[in-house]
């Protein structure tokens, strides 16, 4: 079972030239992470290695967001966007990241790749509301409509400004 964390409002911030780099199973299990992945993590490599890739999920981030990450790369595309994560100690660090499926032979999805960098200060300003109105949209349906009722405020905010997430992600 998960250890329940305390978030802190103490954040780590990427470097410049900083990769965050890890690589799962087809199920989201941690098959790999680099050295900066671990030391951000603030885990042991032995605690990361053939955990759920969840371990490092902060409460901030809506479930609607994991749930479009998740059905994009699923369907053998690539996610980029904004994460906030928490690190084993609750502090948090900011990411902009790449997913990508990592396919066999036979086109088959057999794990994926996602590799991060250190995000725009101004971007991280942007994004931190609408993840906020998200949540609290998420929270107020309740469990079972959580997901509908993010993902609303997510397409809502994209239908106003005319572009789909990638093109906010990159033009935030
Ligand atoms: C390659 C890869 C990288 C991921 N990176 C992160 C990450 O940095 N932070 C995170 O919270 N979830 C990440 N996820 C998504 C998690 O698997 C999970 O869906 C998410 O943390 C939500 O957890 P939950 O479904 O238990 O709410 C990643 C998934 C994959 C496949």
């Amino acid at each position: 079972m998960k250890r329940a964390i305390e978030p802190t409002s103490i954040e780590r911030t990427m470097r410049e030239n900083d990769f965050i780099v890890s690589k799962t199973n087809a199920k989201g299990i941690i098959t790999y992470g680099n050295p900066i992945f671990i030391e951000f993590s603030g885990y042991t490599e032995a605690e990361l290695l053939g955990s759920q890739h969840n371990i490092i999920r902060h409460p901030d981030m809506p479930r609607s967001v994991f749930k479009l990450a998740w059905d994009t790369i699923q369907s053998g595309k690539e996610f980029f966007g904004y994460v906030k994560n928490m690190s084993k100690d609750g502090g948090f660090y900011w990411v902009f990241t790449h997913i990508a499926p990592d396919f066999d032979a036979n086109r088959q999805i057999v794990g994926f790749t996602s590799v991060r960098r250190c995000p725009r200060r101004e971007a991280i300003s942007k994004i931190e509301p609408v993840y906020r109105e998200m949540l609290q949209a998420e929270r107020a349906a309740g469990a079972r409509d959580a997901i509908a009722a993010g993902t609303q405020v997510l397409v809502d905010l994209l239908n106003k400004s005319g572009t789909g997430y990638e093109e906010l992600a990159f033009s935030l």
